[in-house]
């Protein structure tokens, strides 16, 4: 049966050799730390392709109108990761002038690309415009912004009133929210593009992310569809494309079950289906956009093992060489993740430890409370489906250099982002000439 990705904790290459270390893409994870440092993220190309492909592939068996897979790379921002689900034919969701320029530099396709965002710069939507690339427009200020370049491909952003079961930072959909338009202000928003500069092509939701259930990416077209049909009847605006967002979940650890990718678009291309037959639409080009779901699960990221702190009685602390600065999701929303030592994987487990960082923060605690076999001061430990929201989420806290990223397949390892050097760090520092010494 074709595993889903999000369905896994590990990569789908992962395997262990015969010295009991795991393998990823058929490179050793021990090896891969010997030669491009600790630590460090190993992307396995093939997960990621696999992803992309099966989200073509369901649209292609579920859909009869075209359609177009973003991805959202807000998940994990660089132009080898831009430049290869490119080339699976998907184009890319940007948020900011910087996620745009890199999937330019990357060689996407401008008119692929789609530029949201709460409070885009005047200067961010004029670079997107040039390019050609469609703006998603959030407010009524970036509607002024754009409309002040003249003309522009757009579409609308709305809140689509849904209310998710996920953590609440990663909850869009909810009225209250800060993205998009609430859906009482369209006919104003419609009235008013009616008569403008800008060419809307359609809606655009994004119910939250992290999402099992498949009620919600059903419900949301037909909300989203209803206002088609008020757009054309009331303010003769024929919108031709609907992009219902992102959020399919992922496999963190055993408790997680998300539905297939296969199911996820069925789910989304039925709700549109039955929503336009109701309401006599035709099937517009339908587009989503998930990011979770196509890197998270091609990740692990590669630690090594330092200090260790027993408490008896209380806890056993092991301690490794990254933390926050690199998976920030933990500290910032409980995220629950699963590691194994990789340098020895047949190894029995021998009880529970917690797995903390080495940030200067008590909350910098990477897992709580995992069964790993006993592991010594060298070991290497990894964590599983960092490929979300990590990279692009990490910062520099203590002055810890960003980590490498390697991507894996058929034996090779290729860098994708250089280790920082401390050179690196102090790149944007000024000293003032008085401080100078
Ligand atoms: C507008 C929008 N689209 C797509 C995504 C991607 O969501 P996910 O990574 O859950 O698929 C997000 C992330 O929250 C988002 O805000």
């Amino acid at each position: 049966m074709l595993l889903s990705p999000n369905q896994q904790l590990l990569p789908l290459t992962a395997q262990i050799n015969d010295q009991q270390h795991l393998t990823i893409g058929g490179c050793d994870v021990t090896e891969l730390v010997k030669e491009f440092g600790s630590p460090l993220y190993i992307v396995d190309e093939l997960t990621v392709r696999t992803a992309c492909q099966q989200y073509e592939q369901s649209f292609k068996q579920f859909y009869d109108a075209d359609y177009l897979v973003l991805y959202a790379s807000k998940a994990w921002s660089c132009t080898a990761l831009c430049a290869l689900v490119a080339s699976e034919g998907l184009g890319i969701d940007v948020v900011s002038g910087g996620e745009l320029y890199t999937a330019l530099q990357a060689g996407v396709a401008p008119h692929t690309i789609y530029l949201h965002g709460n409070n885009k710069s005047a200067q961010e939507i004029k670079e997107a415009v040039q390019a050609g690339c469609t703006i998603v427009l959030d407010n009524w200020h970036d509607i002024k912004l754009t409309e002040s370049l003249g003309e522009a491909r757009v579409m609308v952003r709305v809140a689509p009133g849904i209310d998710c079961h996920t953590h609440e930072y990663i909850r869009t959909g909810q009225r209250d929210s800060k993205f998009g338009f609430d859906l009482e202000q369209l006919p104003q928003v419609f009235a008013h593009l009616r008569s403008g500069s800008l060419k809307c092509v359609g809606l655009h939701a994004h119910n939250g992310s992290q999402i099992f259930s498949l009620e919600h990416p059903q419900d949301l077209p037909k909300i989203l569809l209803n206002y088609y049909k008020i757009a054309r009847t009331e303010f003769n605006l024929e919108f031709t494309e609907l992009n219902v967002g992102g959020g399919l979940g992922i496999r963190y650890t055993e408790a997680d079950n998300p539905p297939t990718i296969g199911a996820w678009v069925q789910a989304v291309t039925q709700g549109v289906k039955s929503a336009c037959s109701e309401l006599g639409l035709r099937l517009p080009k339908l587009l989503c956009e998930p990011g979770r779901s196509l890197i998270g699960p091609a990740c692990i990221t590669a630690y090594t093992v330092g200090s260790q702190k027993v408490i008896p009685g209380v806890r056993t602390y092991i301690t490794v060489d990254g933390g926050m600065s690199d998976n920030p999701r933990p500290i910032t929303y409980q995220a629950q993740y699963r590691a194994v030592v990789a340098n020895r994987m047949h190894a029995p487990n021998a009880g529970l430890v917690t797995i903390a960082g080495k940030h200067c923060e008590s909350g910098d605690i990477l897992i709580q409370d995992i069964d790993l076999p006993a592991v010594a001061a060298g070991d290497i430990v990894a964590v599983l489906a960092t490929g979300a929201y990590n990279y692009s989420m990490a910062s520099n806290y203590n002055r810890l250099p960003r980590l490498a990223a390697v991507l894996v397949q058929g034996g090779k390892a290729h860098l994708i982002l250089r280790r920082e050097t401390y050179s690196d760090l102090l790149r944007q520092d000024v000293m003032p000439p008085h401080l100078q010494r």
